[in-house]
């Protein structure tokens, strides 16, 4: 872009939002430009911080007039390059990023709907915190709650640990507001949970990444809170006992909120970076699984017996005190951030792939997904969500993540698999979108996104492959 259109640029964004809420010096763009793990950034000539959905509709037609590209972004804790700007390249158009951060009112919990309405930069634990304020709770959670937004977990369809309870975020959407790169105000957050008029826009955004609208806020269900949970860390001594005892929790415990699994490799990670033993452990522990039931009354006893009575238990806590609940549950939370402290000890970002298999193909998951890390020569820890069959394989040290993304993501989609669960396409995985997706799908989605922006404006090389 030539300068003077630039500065042209600055000041039109300036005016629109305000000069203080336009960060051009390198210094204060820093920290958009990269995600938290280093392995993805790219330049920006400005990061924009509007205060309401009129500002973000006069931004994005801003954008679009000095067709400049505009990548969407709230907490950033995304995995896989969709909420930083892409690496510059010769020729491409510039890019501002837009920080959804300001958006964060949150309207008074209807507590008959079981409905709040959110903005989208509130995060996960505001979130929380306001349906607990009015005796209710979150249905989605997961680790990064207090930085990661009601937009960014829309936008992905993220999952977390809730999931075989009450679904993913797409289902919690109940109504939604968004940009369009027309600068369209569009949807609703009228809530209503009854409505056959056609298309649905929070089906449609929900998983979109930011390249079909931005989204600006949302209608989001709620649940009862169960304030008594009882956890259990099982060790149990193979991968198939760990399904054996899925289904006897999911058959008998009504309970049940979570089930969550992690490999050998991941509790002695994060057991070493938290400085304390696995609170359980046997040399014949081939996977541990955490278990969260939760109830408006002590819900251990069901659980307790589904435990005494399965096979391949090695070893096992269970708690329902809510510090020694804390303690438990750490060793599942604090695994992302036990991998984050190796990751800079061996001085290479870990490369992560969340994939989900049918819960029969888990084992075979895990043997390629290891000999494809032997082959490598990097570290692999994995763990994730038993009951979806969802795993989180990070490689330490990986020398070559082509190459690894290329076998695990052919082996995952030949066990009828999805080379993404719960943290999206972004621009990691979008070279293999074709090892799930027929080329009539990939049309159609092209078409989609064509018709919402034909410019390919909003968050270009992300979700969608390029159409040659
Ligand atoms: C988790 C994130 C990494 O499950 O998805 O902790
Ligand atoms: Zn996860």
């Amino acid at each position: 872009m030539q300068s003077a259109a630039q500065v042209d640029l600055i000041k039109e964004l300036s005016l629109a939002v305000g000069a203080a809420h336009v960060l051009v010096d390198d210094d204060l763009r820093a920290a958009y430009e990269v995600d938290w793990t280093g392995r993805y950034q790219g330049p920006c000539n400005a990061v924009v911080r509007p205060n309401s959905v009129e500002e973000v509709a006069a931004v994005i037609r801003i954008c679009a007039l000095y067709d400049v590209t505009l990548v969407p972004q709230a907490g950033n804790t995304g995995l896989v390059g969709g909420s930083v700007p892409r690496p510059a390249r010769p020729g491409a158009r510039s890019a501002i990023v837009m920080s959804l951060t300001r958006l964060t009112r949150l309207g008074r919990v209807d507590t008959a709907a079981m409905q709040v309405t959110a903005e989208a930069g509130v995060t996960l634990t505001t979130w929380r915190e306001s349906a607990h304020n009015a005796g209710l709770d979150t249905p989605v959670d997961f680790a990064a709650r207090d930085t990661a937004t009601i937009g960014g977990a829309i936008a992905t369809n993220a999952g977390g640990s809730r999931v075989l309870r009450f679904g993913t975020m797409r289902r919690q959407v109940v109504g939604i507001e968004a940009v369009t790169a027309k600068g369209a105000i569009v949807g609703s957050l009228d809530g209503l949970p009854k409505e056959t008029a056609g298309l649905h826009w929070p089906s449609l955004l929900a998983g979109s990444e930011g390249t079909l609208a931005v989204i600006t806020a949302a209608r989001l269900r709620l649940v009862p809170w169960f304030q008594h949970t009882a956890t259990a860390l099982v060790a149990v001594k193979s991968i198939e006992s760990g399904i054996r005892l899925l289904a006897a929790l999911r058959q008998s415990v009504t309970s049940l909120d979570a089930v969550e699994v992690i490999a050998p490799a991941a509790m002695r990670l994060v057991s070493d970076h938290i400085g304390q033993p696995p609170p359980v452990s046997s040399p014949e522990a081939a996977l541990y699984v955490m278990v969260d039931c939760a109830d408006h009354s002590d819900p251990s006893e069901q659980l307790l017996d589904v435990l005494s009575q399965a096979d391949g238990i090695v070893d096992s806590a269970i708690t329902t005190d809510a510090v020694q609940r804390k303690r438990l549950v750490a060793f599942r939370d604090r695994i992302t951030e036990a991998i984050a402290a190796a990751s800079t000890e061996v001085g290479v970002p870990t490369f992560k792939l969340d994939v989900a298999v049918p819960l029969d193909a888990l084992g075979d998951l895990i043997k390629a997904a290891q000999g494809a890390a032997d082959a490598d020569g990097c570290r692999l820890v994995p763990f994730g969500h038993l009951a979806e069959g969802n795993l989180h394989l990070n490689h330490i040290g990986a020398s070559h993540p082509e190459r690894l993304a290329n076998t695990v993501l052919s082996a995952v989609a030949s066990l009828g698999g999805t080379i993404s669960a719960e943290h999206g396409i972004g621009v990691a995985k979008v070279p293999w979108m074709s090892l799930i997706r027929n080329p009539a799908e990939l049309d159609a989605q092209a078409a989609i996104r064509a018709a919402l922006d034909p410019a390919d404006m909003l968050n270009p090389g992300v979700l969608h492959p390029q159409v040659t």
